[in-house]
């Protein structure tokens, strides 16, 4: 055989390798509970097959109550226009190009997968599996005041519900800004438990910067996988105090005398806040605000209770350096954008 026929019969076996894919897939849950994989010839060992360009695909997932299901995609699309998306229960939507086997989980009753490709192959491989629901939950039941209470959120397998007067905030950090994928394990339901509906997840919140508020009194957290070692944490509200603020952003910064900046912008009208999750000691050096704009310091949340002190855009500069103690600590600002710089030891 010629150098060129076997360089034919070889291509010509690739092409006929990479898989195709259709639309409408319907996947149940077997009944041995064994994984799903697509293709089925891959699993997670393997790296991720080609996929045929121009292939617009779709799998809808059903997930049985009292389970979850847990989903990882290893998958790369060369084109701009091309995705990889799943929406879940709540029609939260998530879209990507290149996917890492870093995990989704989904609530009952389904969720969608969809993928769509262009003018160039991709890669494509994921696997499903279905768990029921931790039993045994560990967690706590808590009512929340005029301080906020702060939760770690994804170390322990946990369930916690938490209350308040009128409707519950929840913000989530994670540990590492550039990591935030553990949390995508702790689902929020809005009510007393898991049969409340499910709203979304703490990875979904953290990269929102929004708070999440409850229809109720009450809303449930439950993590259902452990990533020990993991700080990342779970900020909890009460609405009545956090109504107006447009955006939270984290004052996330390594102890140890180190100089740290974060900005925020609430827009024109709107308030945003700089919050912390430690108990420390927090050295203000710098800041930049609007000039019609106020600098307002809590330590908690933004009551009269947990009130420290207000400062016009003047009156700031003259103040710093600005040092405040506590856990939980809130620098909100009236309007506009602005840029905190601080020292923390
Ligand atoms: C993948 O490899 C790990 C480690 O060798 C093994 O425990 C696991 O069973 C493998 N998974 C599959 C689906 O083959
Ligand atoms: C969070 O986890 C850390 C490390 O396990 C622990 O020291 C800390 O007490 C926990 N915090 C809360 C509020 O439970
Ligand atoms: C903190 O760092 C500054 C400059 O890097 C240094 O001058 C100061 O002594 C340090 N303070 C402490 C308590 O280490
Ligand atoms: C800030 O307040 C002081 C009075 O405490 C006032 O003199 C000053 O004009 C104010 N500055 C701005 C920018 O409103």
């Amino acid at each position: 055989m010629s150098k060129t026929i076997v360089i034919l019969v070889t291509l010509l076996a690739l092409a006929c390798a990479a898989n195709v894919c259709k639309q409408g897939n319907v996947v149940n849950m077997p009944v041995n509970s064994k994984p799903y994989y697509f293709p089925s010839s891959w699993n997670e060992n393997h790296t991720a097959p080609e996929l045929q360009k121009h292939q617009s695909c779709s799998w809808t997932v059903t997930v049985p109550q009292g389970y979850y299901a847990k989903l990882i995609i290893d998958g790369k699309t060369q084109d701009t226009d091309s995705s990889f998306q799943t929406i879940d229960a709540a029609g939260n939507l998530i879209q990507s190009r290149h996917e890492k086997k870093e995990p989704y989980y989904f609530p009952p009753a389904k969720f969608t997968i969809a993928v769509t490709n262009g003018a160039n192959p991709a890669t494509l491989g994921f696997k499903i599996v279905w768990t029921p629901f931790p039993k045994n939950f560990a967690g706590v039941i808590a009512g929340v005041g005029h301080m906020p209470r702060i939760d770690n959120a994804t170390n322990i397998v946990f369930e916690s519900s938490y209350s308040t007067s009128t409707q519950v905030s929840i913000l989530s950090f994670p540990a590492d800004p550039k990591n935030l994928y553990a949390l995508r394990s702790a689902m929020v339901f809005d009510g007393y438990n898991l049969q409340g509906s499910y709203m979304t997840n703490l990875y979904l919140i953290a990269k929102s910067r929004k708070q999440l508020v409850s229809s109720g009194h009450v809303i449930t957290v439950a993590n259902l996988e452990a990533t020990p070692g993991s700080l990342d944490t779970l900020y909890v509200q009460d609405y009545a105090y956090t109504k107006d603020i447009h955006q939270y952003v984290e004052l996330n910064c390594a102890a140890g005398n180190v100089t740290c900046s974060v900005s925020v912008n609430g827009g024109s009208h709107g308030k945003s806040a700089v919050v912390s999750v430690e108990l420390r000691t927090e050295l203000l050096t710098d800041i930049e605000l609007e000039d019609t704009a106020t600098l307002s310091i809590y330590g908690g949340s933004p009551n009269d209770m947990c009130f420290i002190a207000t400062y016009n855009s003047t009156e700031v500069k003259a103040a710093l350096p600005i040092s405040t103690m506590g856990w939980g600590n809130q620098y909100v600002i009236s309007h506009g954008k602005a840029a905190l710089t601080f020292n923390i030891h």
